[in-house]
């Protein structure tokens, strides 16, 4: 039988794009929209649609091997979409000792989506990427033909993927925010825009390395710089995985006033990015802003306390 095709799982495209009444951003006589990625498809959710899809297509069936966090959204996405694509998925986990312990639900359901797990010390999944490292790997899990993705998912593939994002957005905003783990959904969005328009990327991770790695991606997929962008450094709340108590109060207060679920990690410090940037006048009163909701709540409890 063949295998399903990726149009046969029905996204919705171009995704919804709605106005949200706010007072914090109409007070200073700025628009704000809401760039539903969230809603392209249940399971592989937001930026990860626009950032795996090509990668599963190049894989042309054979076998996945990607790698990640043990609560990673691209990890749970790309075992989601190997059940759904018939593909099979292997899942490099951080974190040796992980292996011992009972699963966490992020990772059970990568399991029931028939993602094999390894899990490895963090001194080899540092290494992920060098040729010996990443060759005994594939040995180990007896797939040296596979199909590798990088952490996150960023590679010139999932770059041109998220181009899309940009132009469905051309002529509907003047800046669109998005949140930033490795810049892949950066570097493509701000190809995708129209020469008037900007992106600011809220980096959820330190290091002050991301607008280079932003160059990066763009130099590989593009052959060079495109688009106008910036980022902000400062809304990471501490780093990766960090919701400290005023950031999950501000996620729950966003989800009354939207009725719109608010992913924590990310989308939360994305949304927080701006509202500040609206009260301190970085944006000029007439500015429409898009803030794409790259994700959705992931199984299990939301991350609330502070850390
Ligand atoms: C919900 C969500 N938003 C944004 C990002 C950041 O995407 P990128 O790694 O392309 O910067 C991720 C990355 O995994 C994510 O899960």
């Amino acid at each position: 039988m063949p295998l399903p095709t990726t149009a046969a799982l029905r996204p919705r495209l171009p995704s919804p794009l709605t106005e949200a009444d706010d007072d914090r951003f109409a007070r200073h006589g700025v628009r704000l929209l809401l760039k539903r990625d969230d809603l392209i498809h249940p399971d592989l959710v937001g930026n990860k649609w626009r950032k795996l899809v090509p990668n599963l297509e190049a894989a042309r069936g054979r076998t996945v091997v990607t790698f990640g966090g043990a609560y990673s959204n691209h990890l749970r996405a790309t075992a989601a979409a190997g059940r759904l694509l018939g593909l099979p998925t292997i899942g490099v986990v951080r974190g040796h000792e992980l292996a011992d312990r009972p699963l966490n639900p992020s990772l059970t359901r990568c399991v029931r989506d028939g993602m094999r797990l390894r899990f490895v010390d963090r001194s080899t999944y540092r290494r992920k990427h060098d040729p010996d490292v990443l060759s005994e790997l594939l040995d180990a899990t007896g797939t040296r033909d596979a199909y590798v993705v990088p952490e996150g998912g960023s590679n010139p593939l999932a770059v041109h993927g998220c181009v899309e994002l940009g132009r469905e957005l051309c002529g509907r905003a003047d800046v669109v925010a998005v949140a930033c783990g490795t810049g892949g959904t950066l570097a493509g969005l701000a190809a995708g825009l129209a020469p008037d328009q900007r992106a600011i990327g809220v980096p959820v991770v330190g290091g002050g390395f991301l607008a280079a790695e932003v160059r990066a991606l763009q130099q590989e997929a593009f052959g060079g710089p495109r688009g106008t962008w910036s980022v902000d450094e400062r809304f990471r709340f501490g780093g990766y995985a960090r919701v400290p108590t005023e950031l999950a109060a501000f996620a729950e207060d966003f989800e009354q006033r939207h009725g719109m679920p608010v992913e924590r990690l990310y989308v939360a410090k994305m949304l927080y990015a701006l509202v500040a940037l609206v009260s301190e006048g970085s944006l000029a009163p007439g500015t429409t802003v898009a803030a794409v909701v790259t994700g959705a709540p992931g199984p299990g409890p939301q991350p609330s306390a502070s850390r």
